[in-house]
């Protein structure tokens, strides 16, 4: 045998006869070999990683070629034309696959509630990653910890791609992946670029399964693409502050506030023309002005050194800001509504003013009419989420869309302050179990579940908003190999609005 060439079954042969111990059946044992043979082995320096049965083939599964495109279903949408939203109805590795075409460095914000490897099988959606020709309880355990981390560490990969510099990315879990999700995600996104475990308050009624703990929370992951100094937005503290109406540097203006707009401390009673103020600050009424019940019930004519001008003081008051002059100096001022930023608690509950699993299926169940889902994550939780790092024009995406959260979180924001946010929601046509409920609903696959919520969400957000510009459409897409005649025309109707 020459250094290069693979040795033959005569070389093993003959290593059987110098070393007969590290074979087992004819077989070398590589493991009693490398114990034979002690420190004159090379050994690879001892490194920190995770490692797991198929990591490697999950990175060429990433490489892989894509062979698939989307389908535009326009029958199946609403508002084809104008809207911005977007439904993708496939598996979401190849989904991000294809998005890349298009939406590599654009999305602003990521929520994502993959399968939790739970191991149950009753949920509405697989939740069970072992497969069943392993036996053995412990290799169970091996192999669904390594199929899931397979299945993550892919979408994860591709996901990063498609944030935006400034993006950030949440994902749900429990405590079952917890440990290995921290890992394969300080992988992809940098260790460096974690910001916290939120620990999600998901339950009032939390089940009484174990003898050690009861589990009321769930953990809610964040990374940044790239950790920077922006401070985070938890609840906005409206507060007030006020400010003096003078400033020395300017010269002497008139200013005239209207009659019953300026609040005051004064009593009762009529104030005449002339000088009031101090030594260091000059304040003239030019007209008599009278006091009620706490306000000026009559102009108060002004000459003093203000900060605003006449008009900016008129656009103030039409805008509802508190004018006053609380004594008898005269001396005006107003108060300013404050949206103080409240760096988030790493606990989300109601205090923060986010839901349980409990509230979510009862506002879905009220949506839909039945029960279709199982835990559906409330909208309030992935709103309070997103805000953190905000952008009203920005796109936001889930690939493990399930019932649809996510779509009504972002509606729900730009309803709320006007923005323009687009989401795009990912859901494999999973299929639905004859003994679940949503079956008996006639739901067959979890994206009519997720389709329908969108239907229904734009009918109760047009009828709240009559006709106003709030986008709650959403263009529907199928994956399909590229080059597969059309799928979706092969007689399906849908349901419309
Ligand atoms: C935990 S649920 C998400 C629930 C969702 N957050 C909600 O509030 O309704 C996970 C979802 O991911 C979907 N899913 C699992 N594997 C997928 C894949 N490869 N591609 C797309 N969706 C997938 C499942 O069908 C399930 O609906």
């Amino acid at each position: 045998m020459n250094g290069e060439s693979i040795p033959t079954s005569e070389d093993l042969l003959k290593l059987k006869e110098i070393l007969p111990a590290a074979f087992i059946e004819d077989k070398l044992n590589l493991a009693i070999l490398k114990e034979l043979l002690g420190d004159q082995v090379y050994t690879e320096p001892e490194v920190y990683q995770l490692t797991w049965a198929g990591k490697a083939a999950a990175y060429k599964q990433v490489q892989a070629p894509i062979t698939e495109t989307f389908i535009p279903v326009p029958e199946a949408s609403v508002n084809w034309q104008h809207t911005q939203h977007v439904f993708i109805e496939g598996d979401n590795l190849k989904v991000l696959q294809v998005l890349q075409n298009n939406y590599q460095g654009k999305v602003k914000g990521i929520y994502i509630d993959p399968p939790y490897n739970t191991g149950s099988d009753s949920f509405i959606y697989a939740d069970n990653f072992a497969e069943k020709s392993v036996r053995s309880q412990a290799n169970r355990k091996q192999n669904s910890h390594s199929n899931w981390l397979s299945m993550m560490l892919t979408r994860l990969f591709l996901a990063r791609q498609l944030l935006r510099e400034d993006g950030i990315i949440f994902v749900s879990i429990d405590d079952n992946e917890l440990a290995n999700l921290k890992l394969v995600m300080d992988e992809v996104y940098g260790e460096e670029n974690f910001i916290d475990y939120f620990s999600w308050a998901k339950s009032e009624t939390p089940a009484n399964l174990s003898k050690k703990s009861k589990k009321v929370v769930e953990y809610v992951l964040c990374y940044q693409k790239n950790k920077n100094n922006e401070k985070f937005q938890g609840i906005r503290k409206n507060s007030t502050s006020s400010n003096g109406l003078l400033n020395q540097m300017n010269k002497p203006a008139t200013l005239t506030f209207p009659a019953n707009v300026v609040t005051t401390r004064l009593k009762d009673g009529l104030l005449q023309q002339g000088s009031y103020g101090t030594d260091s600050y000059a304040i003239e009424l030019l007209a008599d002005t009278e006091v009620k019940n706490g306000l000026f019930v009559k102009p108060v004519v002004l000459k003093a050194k203000f900060k605003w001008s006449q008009p900016k003081l008129d656009k103030e008051i039409s805008k509802g800001t508190n004018i006053s002059i609380l004594t008898i100096k005269l001396s005006p001022s107003y108060e300013k509504l404050v949206y103080d930023k409240e760096v988030p608690p790493n606990l989300i509950n109601s205090k923060v003013g986010v839901g349980t699993n409990e509230n979510a299926s009862a506002e879905l169940e009220s949506l839909f009419g039945a029960k279709v889902f199982d835990f559906p994550k409330p909208p309030s939780l992935i709103k309070y989420l997103l805000g953190f790092s905000d952008d009203p024009d920005g796109i936001f995406l889930d690939f493990f869309a399930g019932s649809g959260a996510t779509a009504q979180a972002v509606l729900e924001m730009n309803q709320q302050d006007g923005g323009n946010r687009k989401y795009i929601c990912v859901q494999l046509d999973e299929q639905i179990s004859p003994t679940t409920k949503a079956y008996q609903q006639g739901y067959r696959t979890i994206s009519e579940i997720t389709r329908k919520r969108l239907l229904l969400l734009h009918n109760k957000l047009q009828a709240q908003e009559g006709n106003s510009t709030l986008d709650t459409g959403f263009r529907y897409f199928k994956l399909a190999s590229s080059n597969s005649k059309i799928s979706h025309q092969n007689g399906t109707t849908y349901e419309q609005e």
